[in-house]
């Protein structure tokens, strides 16, 4: 049984509105090792026959589904639809601490009852023959404790589970937004290592706040994986370097223009399939950013967004970058 995907060694975060298929596909132009997520999907709506939620294009692969729910048959049911969609791995959403996850009892509360996460994640193996992994937090409200960290992951080790990817910050479920709960908590990277050193065989991802391909060179000394959300959508580039990089692949690192060029093929294609050049372009919009001119190919861009020949909207955009004397 493989537990860890070799691709695991960086991961791009599951993040609601934004790892949808168009950002999927734009994502492999930049890396084609990197493992990539769903964005969290009911497993009540998969069982509920919204099957459509797990299509996905072959490029998009290695890909998680990642499923958000509390009820182990629930879980069982969509885990298995998910492995019949051809997914590498399903990944169980243990961290999230929306208000509206919170009242279907799943995301971040159900690491107030660890048994009964075991039970869910024990319920999916049973469903499938891929890995099931279980994205979490080190802590929730007032259980923050190390000793706590240690035994709701204890919990999980003991169904068989071998992968989990930690953010390494608690949720503050009563008090915080969604947003806050992605900054406000301290960061404890240690803590993670040192879950690391406790269950060697348990394959550790860490995420939170990790902004650079030298953070994450950093971190892979101490643990299996990294995984990036919100930089990514902040500069996308950094993920042109992670074929070479993180994993040593020997590919050459592409330029902006080169993915530039990519992505208005893809915008082509997008045309000939029928779907709104926003959905994708709105993930080429960092493209550039922080380089010369940036703001003008971003303004561009964005109030374009809803014309019908992408690939000429993302070269236009480029070229209003390029027309101006630089003073930015
Ligand atoms: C807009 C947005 C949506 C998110 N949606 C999900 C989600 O569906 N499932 C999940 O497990 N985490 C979700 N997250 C949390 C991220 O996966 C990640 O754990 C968090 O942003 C911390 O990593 P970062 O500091 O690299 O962004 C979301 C984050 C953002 C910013």
């Amino acid at each position: 049984m493989e537990y860890f995907l070799p691709s695991d060694r960086f991961s791009a975060a599951p993040m609601v509105d934004v790892t949808t298929p168009a950002f999927r596909r734009a994502a492999r132009i930049f890396t084609k090792k990197a493992t990539l997520y769903t964005e969290m999907i009911a497993a009540q709506a998969i069982v509920h026959g919204k099957l459509s939620l797990l299509e996905f294009a072959p490029e998009e692969m290695p890909l998680v589904l990642q499923l958000g729910g509390s009820e182990p048959q629930m879980l069982a049911k969509a885990a298995r639809e998910g492995e019949k969609a051809g997914f590498a791995a399903i990944n169980l959403n243990a961290g999230c601490p929306s208000d509206k996850v919170q009242s279907g009892d799943f995301g971040a509360v159900m690491m107030k009852d660890p048994a009964h996460l075991a039970a869910c994640v024990a319920a999916m193996q049973d469903a499938v023959s891929i890995p099931v992994t279980v994205k979490t937090r080190i802590g929730v409200d007032d259980l923050d404790t190390e000793e706590f960290t240690r035994s709701f992951i204890g919990a999980v080790y003991s169904t068989g589970c071998r992968h989990v990817v930690i953010h390494a910050r608690k949720a503050w479920l009563n008090g915080l937004s969604p947003k806050e709960n992605r900054s406000v908590p301290p960061l404890d990277y240690p803590r993670v290592y040192r879950l690391k050193e406790l269950f060697p065989d348990l394959h550790v991802t860490i995420n939170g706040g990790i902004t650079t391909i030298g953070q994450c060179k950093e971190h892979l000394c101490h643990v299996d994986g990294v995984m990036l959300g919100r930089a990514l959508v902040d500069n996308p580039y950094i993920m042109a370097c992670v074929d070479s990089e993180i994993f040593g692949d020997g590919s050459a690192v592409k330029s902006r223009e080169q993915i530039l060029d990519e992505a208005m093929e893809l915008a082509s294609r997008f045309k000939s399939e029928g779907q709104p050049f926003r959905r994708l372009g709105q993930h080429f919009l960092n493209l550039f950013a922080s380089c010369p001119g940036s703001r003008r190919y971003r303004q561009y861009l964005s109030s374009h967004m809803g014309d019908d020949d992408g690939a000429r909207v993302l070269a236009d955009a480029y070229a209003r970058m390029k027309s101006v004397p630089e003073r930015e």
